[in-house]
């Protein structure tokens, strides 16, 4: 498995409405970050999709190295 890119080097806040899937691009290659835009076609890596279970405010990951994907752990600070 390669290594994913890294995006950013900071989460990316979204206002998720309830019901709605987001699909966060896991390799960091997409230009529409978080969410994927299909560029992960010739990688190892697949979208992965968050369903927001009520409106609120998430933290998708943008570095794509966090242990909770799709969200950010706070591992971007130690990059
Ligand atoms: Fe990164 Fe689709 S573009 S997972
Ligand atoms: Fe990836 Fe925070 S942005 S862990």
């Amino acid at each position: 498995m390669s290594e994913p890119v890294i995006a950013a080097t900071e989460p990316f806040a979204v206002d998720v409405k309830e019901g709605k899937s987001y699909w966060w691009c896991a390799c960091g290659q997409s230009a529409k970050q978080p969410f994927c835009d299909g560029s992960h076609k010739d990688t190892d890596f697949e979208p992965l999709e968050y369903k927001a279970s009520k409106d609120r405010t998430v933290y998708f990951c943008g570095c794509k190295q966090t242990s909770k994907n799709p969200m950010c752990d706070g591992t971007h600070s130690k990059l």
